[in-house]
């Protein structure tokens, strides 16, 4: 994990992470300059280098300002740009589609803390901490705290999110911002950004297991499968559900939704590192919105705190396997009426063998 790497001055956050592993090498840049985003490349080259010309970075051209040596090697490139949080009445309407919208808060708008205090190097963990335009967001803050991960495992934390050591987490969190109604819900809108040849899904994963995330069993993944290379998918991970308090457990559950995908035609409100790598006519980008909070939402209003994580990466996104307890429950399920069924037969052939046995042969 580097802070701006080549850059002396912490005004600006930029982490590079980068994964080195046989043949190929993952980086991942997170940024708060202009609206907060993060890059992936993943490169087929283990000496592959990020590259940042920091004097057009921070000058309004900076299309081509981050870009990987040798660039032959990247073999998939996309983004994940913030742009906006929404909060709407939820009072009515539990679908956002219909409720009434407060002004959006524009993330490109925020100011945000040095990201080195939060940088953790052994723990391979950092976070972004920004704050609205004065007068806006009462004392409250939201950050986006980056973990990445050195081996394939599961989160020890809720949701318990299985991870790769291709991927990383992104959480969410809203603490302390003051909601501007009584039933006030927030909404968080992505942009996705990718190079050319890309198809994408929304689906929906449903498992009858909630031993992971007690009560939620849907996972939902966003999966970017490259076209005409060998190079494998990329994708976005979540469960359906954010939580309400810093201990994050079943009781302050928050339900999160999301909207369909949608097409986005022009250009990708920026500046951002987007911008700085891919350049500023980008075609085939996709929005998604992820709302927290239905019916039952107003935890967020008694504690003020609401947390959403989020797994991105590459490579096959990582699948629940059943945990052994629900295992051993259809076990014990289906194996009971079998072990009756056999039981039965076995009753009813020494029950046939006595009963032949009481009669002598005739003979
Ligand atoms: C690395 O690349 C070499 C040469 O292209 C290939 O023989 C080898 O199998 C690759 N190793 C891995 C782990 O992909
Ligand atoms: C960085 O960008 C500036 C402005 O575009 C340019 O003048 C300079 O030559 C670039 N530096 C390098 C090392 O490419
Ligand atoms: C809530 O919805 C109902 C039915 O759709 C409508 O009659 C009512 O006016 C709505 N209330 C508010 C406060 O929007
Ligand atoms: C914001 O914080 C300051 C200092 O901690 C405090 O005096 C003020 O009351 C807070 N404002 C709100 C709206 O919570
Ligand atoms: C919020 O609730 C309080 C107390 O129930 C009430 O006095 C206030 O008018 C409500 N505000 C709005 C915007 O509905
Ligand atoms: C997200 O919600 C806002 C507010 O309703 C809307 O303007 C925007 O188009 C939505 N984006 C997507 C991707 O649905």
């Amino acid at each position: 994990m580097h802070f701006n790497p080549g850059w002396n001055d912490s005004s600006v956050n930029l982490l590079h992470v980068q994964a080195v592993g046989a043949n190929s090498t993952l980086h991942y840049v997170w940024s708060s300059l202009g609206v907060p985003a993060v890059l992936l490349l993943y490169t087929e080259n283990e000496h592959s280098t990020l590259h940042i010309n920091w004097t057009q970075l921070l000058s309004p051209e900076l299309a081509g300002a981050i870009w990987v040596e040798p660039p032959s090697s990247v073999l998939h490139a996309s983004a994940v740009v913030f742009t906006k949080l929404f909060e709407y009445d939820g009072a009515n309407a539990s679908d956002p589609a219909h409720a009434l919208f407060y002004p959006p808060y524009d993330l490109a708008t925020f100011s945000w803390d040095s990201v080195n205090q939060t940088l953790n190097r052994t723990a391979l963990t950092a976070a972004f901490w920004g704050t609205g335009p004065p007068g806006t967001f009462r004392n409250g803050s939201i950050a986006f705290q980056v973990t990445a991960y050195e081996e394939s495992s599961r989160d020890g934390h809720l949701p318990g999110l299985l991870h790769t050591a291709n991927s990383s987490k992104l959480e969410f969190v809203m603490d302390g911002v003051a909601p501007r109604g009584n039933s006030s819900r927030f909404m968080l809108e992505m942009v996705m950004v990718e190079g050319p040849g890309r198809h994408r899904r929304l689906e929906s994963v449903r498992s009858i297991d909630d031993e992971y995330t007690p009560t939620i069993f849907e996972m939902v993944q966003l999966v970017s499968e490259p076209q005409g290379t060998h190079a494998g998918p990329g994708f976005l991970q979540w469960k359906t559900t954010a939580y309400g308090a810093r201990e994050a457990k079943r009781e302050n559950g928050i339900r999160c939704r999301y909207s369909p995908l949608r097409e986005v035609n022009g250009t990708l409100p920026g500046p951002s590192i987007a911008h700085a790598y891919f350049g500023k006519d980008l075609g085939g980008l996709a929005a998604i919105n992820i709302s927290f909070g239905g019916e039952d939402g107003e935890i967020y209003a008694g504690t003020g705190y609401l947390s959403w994580s989020m797994l991105l990466g590459f490579g096959t996104p990582p699948e629940d396997a059943f945990s052994p307890l629900v295992v051993a429950i259809m076990a014990v399920a289906l194996g009971t009426p079998v072990v009756l069924l056999v039981a039965g037969a076995i009753v009813v052939l020494l029950l046939q063998k006595k009963r032949y046995s009481e009669y002598e042969p005739i003979n």
